[in-house]
């Protein structure tokens, strides 16, 4: 279990893979959308969907756990902010892949993790090179989801990595380390 001074390395390590997945997949997101560089969708979508795997067990693992205690550094007001961001960023590693899913699973595009098929693609038969959806408002909700999502992850994450700089550089107390696995004296 989590405790002031220590974090388990369960949380510690599922911060991290979780964490840095998320942002590979936002990168690569991005670049393969912007630039059209099909050929990184399948590997995108089967990252993404192995990923959500791993955050399903961190969510359990933080509704169970309860959130690391907050340290000394910091206004009330700062304090108040840390708790919306990890908010916004844990409810957005759940919504990312689940909208994911929606555009290319009811899109017709179909899902694949690896070449393993979880939703088949569907085509009709006088356009074999287009996606034909099984629902389609639902894909574009899913579509329009992740990719107003994924702008909002984007801001948080800035939010998020410049409070644990501030913590780390200006309060040093403690925050960074403990999230990297150390045993610190917590106030
Ligand atoms: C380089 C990037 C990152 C750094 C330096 C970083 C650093 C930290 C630190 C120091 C804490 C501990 C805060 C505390 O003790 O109150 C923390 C907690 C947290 N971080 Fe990050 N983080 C990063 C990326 C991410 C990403 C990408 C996500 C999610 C998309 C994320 C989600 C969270 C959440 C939800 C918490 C609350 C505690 C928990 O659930 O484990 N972080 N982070
Ligand atoms: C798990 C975390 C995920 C993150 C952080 C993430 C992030 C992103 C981002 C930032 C984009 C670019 C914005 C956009 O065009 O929508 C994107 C695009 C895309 N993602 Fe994800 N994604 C994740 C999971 C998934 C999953 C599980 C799937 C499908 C199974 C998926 C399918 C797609 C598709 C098809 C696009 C291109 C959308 C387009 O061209 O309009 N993503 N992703």
């Amino acid at each position: 279990m989590d405790t002031a001074a220590k974090l388990s390395p369960a949380s510690v390590a599922l911060h991290w893979l979780v964490g840095l997945g998320m942002i590979a997949l936002t990168a690569v997101g991005l670049y393969m959308s912007n630039a059209e560089v099909w050929v990184l969708y399948p590997i995108h979508k089967s990252v993404g969907v192995l990923m959500f795997v791993l955050i399903l067990a961190r969510v359990v693992w933080r509704v169970k756990n309860g959130w690391p205690a907050q340290l000394a550094g910091g206004s009330p007001l700062e304090h108040r902010m840390a708790k919306l961001v990890h908010w916004l960023l844990i409810t957005a590693t759940l919504l990312m892949p689940i909208s994911g899913m929606m555009n290319s699973g009811a899109g017709g595009h179909g899902i694949a993790v690896f070449g393993l098929q979880i939703v088949p693609s569907q085509h009709s038969a006088d356009k074999p090179n287009e996606a034909l959806p099984y629902n389609e408002s639902v894909a574009e909700f899913g579509e329009a989801m992740h990719e107003w999502i994924g702008y909002l992850l984007i801001l948080a994450l800035l939010l998020h990595v410049a409070g644990a700089l501030k913590h780390h550089l200006v309060y040093k107390d403690g925050v960074l380390r403990r999230m990297l696995g150390q045993r610190i004296a917590a106030k």
